[in-house]
């Protein structure tokens, strides 16, 4: 296997070289840099819109007028679903844009076919997409809409970052301080880190991040987390740990050992479990590679909240829609 000093850090990490500051609330691009008091009015609006989604409420008319172009070039099952599913609830027009079968596949460029879509009349963009720095991008172009990061490369994914904390948040009992989550495995790839390492750090929870060194960025302790040397290690008296996919899409050859060595040395297992606190909850952004990163025993089991992070998806989404759409009618 290569040393960790083969690995070219895969995403620079320094501050904010991805995003527009979070100044203009047309946008969500990132969560490093948002406030504390900004984190928890979104967390504080999603678990209202929650309540609403649990009661099963009619939809509502809050996003009417507004059209919302999900433009997802990359694969996304629950992102995707539930942007659409809480735009439409929310009685926004709703366009899935799909990349393959677009005039982007015979060469035009990002930016001019977002350009093309704001000639329409679209509101607002959710953007996915392979390259770091996308959102910011197109946000920094285009004169009207606002663009929300569904996911940019290894950048951010801040709506992920948000449900995160929102699913945190509930399990904790609403005190962040004093919190500890640890996060296993592929670092060096993940969005969904980088966004819940700088939610949860400002809002003066501590991480710890434990996996391969092929897979662990060089200056990963500049994002203001800890890096412990075993899981075991990383998971002992932790109040919840995140398990990482390896997102073999964006590796290099040769940064892995198998799936069964990868599950022996760093999955997420029951016995790693114990060590947590007593009913420290498990999280997966998903999808999961069961029996890989995760046991399927502990998938399936009690302390699992990998199905309340994907209900609380749809809250969390609803409420960054309304608020974008409420920036972009107040500054138009
Ligand atoms: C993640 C993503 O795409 O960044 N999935 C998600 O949105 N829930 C994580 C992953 O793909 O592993």
């Amino acid at each position: 296997m290569p040393t960790a000093s083969a690995v070219q850090n895969p995403t620079p990490l320094g501050a904010g070289i991805f995003s527009t500051r979070n100044t203009d609330d047309r946008h969500l691009l990132a969560i490093e840099g948002m406030s504390r008091d900004h984190l928890l009015e979104l967390l504080e609006s999603a678990a209202r819109e929650r309540e609403w989604l649990r009661a099963g409420g009619p939809d509502r008319t809050d996003l009417a007028g507004c059209t919302v172009l999900l433009a997802f070039i990359e694969d996304s099952t629950r992102t995707r679903v539930s942007f659409e599913i809480a735009a439409r609830r929310l009685g926004a027009n709703a366009v899935a844009f799909s990349a393959s079968a677009s005039s982007l596949s015979k060469g035009e460029t990002l930016l001019d076919t977002m350009r093309l879509f704001e000639a329409m009349g679209a509101h607002l963009l959710v953007v996915r997409h392979a390259v770091s720095g996308t959102a910011a991008h197109l946000a920094r172009h285009l004169a009207r809409p606002g663009v929300i990061n569904a996911g940019d490369g290894m950048h951010e994914h801040p709506t992920q970052g948000l449900l995160d904390l929102l699913t945190l948040q509930d399990a904790w009992g609403g005190r962040f301080e004093g919190r500890r989550l640890a996060i296993i495995g592929d670092i060096a790839h993940s969005r969904v880190a980088r966004s819940a390492i700088a939610g949860l750090t400002t809002l003066g929870a501590e991480v710890t991040v434990c996996g391969p060194g092929t897979l662990m960025p060089l200056d990963v302790e500049s994002l203001g987390c800890s890096v412990a040397d075993s899981v075991e290690d990383a998971m002992s008296g932790a109040d919840a740990v995140m398990a990482l996919r390896l997102q073999r899409e964006r590796m290099e050859k040769g940064l892995l050992p198998s799936g069964a060595e990868y599950a022996r040395v760093w999955g997420v297992n029951r016995k790693r479990v114990a060590l947590m606190k007593p009913e420290a909850p498990v999280l997966h952004p998903g999808p999961v590679n069961r029996g890989t990163e995760l046991e399927p025993e502990v998938a399936d089991s009690a302390r699992s909240l990998i199905l309340a992070q994907v209900a609380n998806g749809v809250a969390v989404r609803c409420a960054v829609l309304k608020r974008c759409w409420h920036a972009l009618q107040a500054a138009s």
